[in-house]
């Protein structure tokens, strides 16, 4: 066990864990972040998808140990009332069916336009194809990725 200062969402949090927890379960048990889903713990679905320095990370894959000076955004941080024009676009497109991997969904989103404001809808086909979603929701997702970078 050690002890792990680590700036998320803007705001330095102090955690104790052990080095090679990955940062999931650092933010779902030791700080009751929620909002960053568990799907599969191996890397492959993305419903972990947080920012690790402004890029998509699978947060399952990341132990606290990794993250050093390096600040984290969850979807808790993305945006202050909910408000992100990816979390708008979302709300426009109806996009959630059961709404378990779209947290995910958006983190890969948001950090795809933060470096492609004008994306093709191919780049969005191929920036999202890494993203599980077991409802189906790909064509709402992609429609609301296009609306947001309008
Ligand atoms: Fe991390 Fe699936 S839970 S990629």
């Amino acid at each position: 066990m050690a002890s792990y200062n680590i700036k998320i969402n803007g705001q330095q949090k102090t955690v104790d864990a052990d080095p090679d927890t990955p940062m999931l379960w650092v933010l779902r048990d030791k700080l009751d972040m929620k909002g960053t889903k568990f799907g599969c713990g191996i890397g492959q679905c993305g419903a972990c998808t947080v920012h690790l320095d402004g890029n998509a990370v699978r947060s399952c894959q990341i132990p606290v140990s990794a993250v050093g000076g390096n600040s984290i955004t969850t979807i808790e941080g993305l945006s202050e009332k909910g408000d992100h024009p990816l979390q708008e676009a979302w709300k426009k497109h109806d996009v959630p069916q059961c709404g378990y991997c779209q947290a995910g969904q958006i983190m890969n989103a948001a950090a795809f336009l933060s470096k492609n404001t004008n994306p093709t809808y191919q780049e969005i086909q191929d920036a999202t194809n890494g993203n599980l979603c077991r409802c189906g929701t790909y064509n709402k997702i992609k429609a609301a990725i296009a609306t947001a970078a309008e």
